[in-house]
């Protein structure tokens, strides 16, 4: 358990921990981050009465795994940002080991979240896979976001399919012809990845629907699904575990990325299409995508990743582990889907300064940048961001490398027959690059010392503007 009084009598060592973070040279200027301790999939994303809420994955009390509580920031316009009190704690029979990753529904002025309560049993021996592990899918509903009235237990592991292993997970709720349909991530008894799909008429009482599996086995585990439309396509984005590197693609050891599907949800079928990834980058993890109140699918993404073999020692160090990338609308572009940058980021830019080159040049950066590079042309390019972090492009291939800033990583590379535009964002200890207006990204996070230039060399011709970013406002 950790529980809201459990949360309290830690404040004043937390107010120390407060401190150390403070002094930690790589903490991000435009991302949002645990306040201290650990941060891991953006839960409950909404905008309810103008407000954005983004609740999170949180242990305070330490920049590692732990028991989770849900923290909670809002913002009305993506660039003031108010830190507010945990929202769920881990403080009942249906979730004492942890309020697992959830999502938020809201309908008549009214927000339904349905999580993950995570139970484990100590009272023997287990795998914690195939037993000694409840999954119970909780609902709260708030009027507020803030305050909700109390905790129920909607479904639970004998509600799952008998061939389930204990893990199934991470609710997220889509509506279609006046149903209510509940995705839940799920690996099987035969270790493969799927999703369990439940329906109700009123959001309380779950009824077992269907799975969607892909044909031939892809991997043991998919995590944190998301089903919704974007204009006449629907997309199941999902993050399945256990896929195995194929030359360059599945470069990280569990992947994000999505399927197209075609789902006919009356006569329960459908038809997958090939996954794709939405992320190259080393940090990217357990994205989670809301509609906003102007009609826009707004994703937002663990930047950082279970079990990889890289690290961020040097903020563990200073009491704190991992952030959230910035929020990116999703779009539709010849049958695939886009990340963009929201808008509102453009807030943030200061100073600006324009650029040309070709075949050669160098430019000292800002510490806190955007840059938009647009190429003419551009056949082959060295491009270094920050001593130790390059971007190459040659023949067809775009890769991200990094040299001992990376702090364990390497190399990520993806295929783009023409290179035509990059919009880089860095941060103190982030970077992510768009390429041809979001068609891939490429997000991690790096600690190189905060002197920056960009130094381009290779056959091509661009022009582009830097700009200055400054840090968004947070309020406590
Ligand atoms: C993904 C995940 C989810 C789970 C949560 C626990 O990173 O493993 O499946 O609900 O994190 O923190």
């Amino acid at each position: 358990m950790f529980t809201k009084k459990e949360y309290e009598k830690f404040i004043p060592t937390m107010k120390e921990m407060r401190e150390e973070v403070k002094k930690d040279k790589y903490r991000l200027a435009y991302h949002i981050m645990p306040p201290t301790g650990w941060l891991n999939d953006p839960n409950g994303l909404c905008q309810h009465r103008g407000v954005n809420h983004i609740y999170y994955q949180y242990t305070p009390q330490t920049p590692s795994w732990g028991i989770k509580s849900w923290g909670h920031y809002t913002t009305k316009n993506w660039v003031e940002y108010h830190e507010e009190e945990p929202f769920l704690f881990a403080d009942s029979i249906y979730d004492c080991d942890g309020v697992y990753s959830g999502s938020a529904f809201v309908e008549d002025d009214k927000i339904h979240y349905f999580y993950t309560g995570n139970v484990k049993y100590n009272d023997k021996e287990y795998d914690y896979i195939t037993s000694g592990r409840e999954q119970n899918t909780v609902l709260v509903t708030s009027t507020d976001g803030f305050t909700f009235d109390k905790k129920h237990l909607v479904l639970q592991n004998t509600d799952y399919p008998e061939d389930m292993s204990v893990h199934v997970r991470d609710p997220k709720i889509y509506k279609k012809n006046q149903k209510y349909y509940m995705v839940l991530g799920a690996r099987s008894n035969q270790d493969t990845g799927c999703v369990l799909l439940y329906v109700s008429d009123d959001l309380v009482t779950w009824e077992y629907h269907m799975r969607i599996e892909s044909k031939i086995p892809f991997g043991y585990m998919w995590e944190c699904p998301d089903l919704f439309d974007i204009e006449d396509k629907t997309f199941l984005v999902c993050c399945p575990q256990g896929v195995e590197q194929k030359g360059i693609d599945y470069a990280n050891v569990y992947q994000m990325g999505y399927f197209e599907v075609k789902l006919d949800l009356e006569n329960k079928s459908y038809e997958l299409s090939d996954f794709v990834e939405l992320d190259r980058g080393f940090d990217i993890y357990a994205p989670q995508s809301f509609l906003d109140e102007q009609g826009r699918r707004i994703l937002i993404a663990w930047m950082g990743i279970p079990d990889a073999s890289y690290h961020n020692d040097k903020t563990v160090e200073h009491q704190w582990q991992h952030a959230l990338t910035l929020p990116r609308q999703l779009c539709l572009e010849e049958g695939y889907l886009v990340s963009k940058p929201l808008e509102e980021f453009k807030q943030l830019r200061t100073h600006a300064k324009g650029i040309s080159m070709k075949n050669q040049g160098e430019e000292i950066t800002p510490a806190l940048y955007e840059a938009e590079l647009n190429f003419s042309t551009c056949e082959t390019i060295e491009l270094q961001l920050h001593e130790g972090i390059h971007l190459h492009y040659k023949n067809h291939i775009l890769t991200l490398k990094f040299t001992e800033c990376g702090c364990g990583r390497d190399r990520r590379s993806v295929v783009v027959d023409d290179l035509c535009k990059l919009q880089i964002f860095m941060d103190a200890s982030s970077i992510e690059i768009f390429v041809n207006d979001g068609r891939e990204v490429f997000t991690s996070r790096h600690y190189a010392n905060q002197i920056s230039k960009l130094k381009l060399q290779g056959v091509f011709e661009m022009v582009g503007t830097i700009y200055e970013l400054k840090p968004f406002t947070l309020v406590k």
